[in-house]
């Protein structure tokens, strides 16, 4: 049975919460969605919900199974903690990866619709090759989120296309699945120096090497590493591509990657197979900045940090990470950071840590180093 709960009566909020975020857990397309279903739907058993970004969608619905769908572990996190802060039961909600097989027997399949175009169409095909024709969707989006590669994909992947009245600067896309197999893999190849980086598709910068990144790995032999290097975390690690080019710079090390995406991890897991790199050495793991790590135990941290949580642009998530990054790190250990310089990290990284250096930088990019010497 489908039941829809007011929005205003339920607490919804982002995780984590940082200090002084000025965004909400929700937007209007969601309230569109929620609205539509409330109108449009009834006595629905099981429903996939995908990138449902704080649960904002899902927690108003009341059915046997939901079935979350996120690529982010914040996500997932965000949507328990949004459920609990409300008193809502969890016993009923499934969480999955996009690349994890999809549940049987779905009724329902709602998208909030993601940043990347070929995301989206990764999904919808996915679906398409899963669950049998004529299973109805619904997307939905702010109208400025919209562009043209993504009603083409909508319109050659989708049967009954059909676009809602704009609402609140929103919309909604309905349609029903063709159902039809495609064997395209989704997975881009990239080559850097003697490896090959196997890219899932809603990877960051998945078709080619960040040009940030890349700044970092052409000037890696500028950066003076602290003698005696233990464990070296690759923070915001992606396809692990940092780390990955330290490994014959730093054969003794053991390299601990960690990012919040399920991309990140299988694209780095595929990377280190496809290349045969050595995996006793390198442990990958999928959480929040340094959730994962004690304090005082690596030796160096070296990250090209986040500053963009899907369409939100927000050095928060950074600020806190570097706080991680100071705890985490053992005395007289290093920090690299590689960024925009127009994002001012010399300034907040001087807030924490007694000396700060610039390794180098251009007209556009910084490389930073930090020691912890407290
Ligand atoms: C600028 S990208 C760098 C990726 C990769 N290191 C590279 O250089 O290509 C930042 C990465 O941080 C990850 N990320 C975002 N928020 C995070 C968080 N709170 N904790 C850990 N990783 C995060 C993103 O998924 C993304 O892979």
């Amino acid at each position: 049975m489908l039941e829809i709960a007011k929005h205003s009566d339920l607490k919804l909020t982002r995780y984590p919460i940082y200090p002084n975020d000025k965004f909400l857990a929700w937007n209007a397309a969601d309230e569109y969605l929620v609205n539509y279903l409330n109108q449009e739907y009834h006595d629905l058993k099981n429903i996939l919900i995908i990138e449902d970004e704080f649960g904002a969608i899902g927690i108003h619905l009341k059915a046997d199974n939901i079935y979350f769908v996120n690529d982010s572990i914040l996500s997932q996190k965000g949507i328990i903690s949004n459920f609990n802060q409300n008193k809502i039961n969890t016993s009923n909600l499934s969480f999955l990866s996009p690349y994890d097989p999809f549940p049987k027997d779905i009724d329902l399949i709602i998208i909030k619709i993601p940043k990347s175009n070929s995301y989206f169409e990764f999904l919808i095909s996915k679906l398409n090759s899963h669950y049998p024709p004529d299973l109805p969707l619904l997307a939905a989006t702010m109208v400025k989120y919209l562009n043209s590669t993504l009603y083409e994909t909508c319109h050659s992947l989708l049967n009954n296309m059909q676009y809602s009245l704009t609402w609140k600067k929103a919309k909604i896309i309905t349609g029903k699945l063709k159902g039809q197999k495609n064997n395209q893999d989704f997975i881009t190849k990239v080559k850097h120096a003697n490896l090959t980086l196997i890219n899932y598709i809603n990877l960051f910068s998945s078709s080619k090497i960040d040009i940030g990144t890349r700044f970092l790995l052409d000037n890696l032999s500028l950066i003076n590493f602290p003698p005696n290097l233990d464990n070296i975390i690759d923070l915001g690690s992606g396809n692990g591509i940092i780390a990955f080019s330290l490994l014959t710079l730093l054969p003794q090390a053991k390299f601990w990657l960690t990012d919040i995406t399920s991309s990140a991890y299988h694209s780095a897991k595929a990377t280190i197979s496809y290349n045969q790199l050595d995996s006793n050495n390198i442990t990958l793991s999928k959480d929040h900045a340094l959730d994962s790590f004690p304090a005082d135990f690596a030796d160096l941290i070296i990250t090209n940090p986040p500053f963009h949580e899907n369409h939100k642009v927000s050095i928060a998530p950074t600020l806190s990470i570097f706080a991680d990054c100071f705890k985490v790190l053992k005395k007289n250990k290093m920090l690299v950071v590689i960024a925009n310089r127009h994002l001012g990290y010399h300034q907040h990284l001087k807030k924490l840590f007694s000396e700060v250096n610039i390794i180098t930088q251009n007209d556009k990019f910084i490389i930073l180093s930090a020691i912890k010497s407290i």
